[in-house]
C-alpha cells in the first residue's frame, strides 16, 4: 500500500539531525510522498534544502503561516517573493488563526488574501490552516469565489455543514490527521458523511500525534494508523482508504 502525507513539517526543529531516519521510517511504513507545509522565513531555507535532497519523496509548499503574521508581516511576504519561482505543490499553510488573540486579525486577513491571489495566478492549490476564525474565513473565500480556488482544509475541525458551505466557494478537500483517532465525536461524524474522494491523509508532524502514540512526537510513519481509523469509520478496507486518498492527493497537488 502506498500513502501520501499531505501535511508535515520535517524542517521543524523537533526533527533536527534526525530527518533521514524520519524519512526512512515513513518509506518503510508505505508513506512514499510527504508534502512540506511552509511556516515562515525561519524554516524555509532548511525546508527547501531537505526537499532538494529527496526529489520525488518530499514536496514543498510555499506560504506564510497565519500564526507568524505579526508587525513584520510585510517583510515576510516580500521574503516569500524570493522563492516564488521554485516548483511548489501548493500555497500553504495559509489561513486565519485567532486562537492566541486577534491582535493581528486584520493583517492575517490581508496576508491571506494576497496569498490566495498568488495561488490563483500560479494555478496552484492552497493548504489552509483555520482555527477559531471560521466566519471570517468563509467571508474571504466567498469574496474570492471568482479566483476558482481549490485546495484542502488542513486538520479539519469544522462541521459537515461548513464542508458543504465551502464547496460553494471553490473545490475543497479535507485533511484528516491524528485527531480522528481521539475520542472526538464531531470529527468522526464528518469523516463518516464526507465522501472518501474528498479526504486526504496528513500528520501535521510533529503535532497531533495519533493514538496509541499520543503524547509523543508525531511523524509521517504513523499515517497508516489514521487511514485505519478512517476505514473503520467508513466501514471500508484499509486498501480502499490508501488507494483513494493517494489518488486524491495526486490529483489535487499534481504529484
Ligand atoms: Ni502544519
Amino acid at each position: 500500500m502506498e500513502y501520501i502525507d499531505t501535511h508535515t513539517h520535517i524542517a521543524d526543529e523537533a526533527f533536527a539531525g534526525e530527518e533521514e531516519d524520519y524519512i526512512r521510517r515513513a518509506l518503510e511504513a508505505g508513506v512514499g510522498k510527504m508534502l512540506q507545509a511552509d511556516i515562515d522565513s525561519k524554516e524555509r531555507e532548511r525546508m527547501f534544502s531537505l526537499v532538494e535532497r529527496h526529489p520525488g519523496v518530499l514536496f514543498p509548499m510555499l506560504g506564510l503561516y497565519p500564526g507568524s503574521v505579526d508587525a513584520n508581516w510585510r517583510d515576510e511576504i516580500d521574503e516569500l517573493e524570493r522563492w516564488k519561482d521554485r516548483p511548489v505543490v501548493a500555497i500553504g499553510e495559509i489561513g486565519l488563526d485567532y486562537h492566541y488573540g486577534a491582535d493581528f486579525a486584520k493583517e492575517q486577513r490581508e496576508a491571506f488574501r494576497i496569498q490566495l491571489e498568488w495561488a490563483a495566478a500560479l494555478n496552484l492549490p492552497v493548504n489552509i490552516h483555520l482555527r477559531e476564525a471560521t466566519e471570517d474565513f468563509l467571508a474571504i473565500v466567498k469574496d474570492c469565489s471568482h479566483l476558482g480556488l481549490r485546495g484542502n482544509m488542513h486538520a479539519y475541525s469544522g462541521s459537515y455543514e461548513t464542508f458543504l458551505q465551502l464547496q460553494r466557494y471553490g473545490d475543497w478537500r479535507l485533511g484528516i490527521g491524528g485527531v480522528v483517532t481521539f475520542k472526538c465525536a464531531s470529527l468522526a461524524e464528518v469523516v463518516r458523511k464526507v465522501p472518501l474522494d474528498r479526504l486526504l491523509l496528513e500528520t501535521d508532524a510533529p503535532y497531533l500525534t495519533p493514538v496509541p502514540h499520543r503524547g509523543t512526537r508525531n511523524e509521517s510513519a504513523y499515517i497508516p494508523l489514521i487511514a485505519a481509523k478512517i476505514a473503520e469509520l467508513k466501514g471500508t478496507t484499509l486498501e480502499e482508504v490508501a488507494a483513494r486518498t493517494t489518488q486524491n492527493a495526486q490529483e489535487l497537488f499534481g504529484i
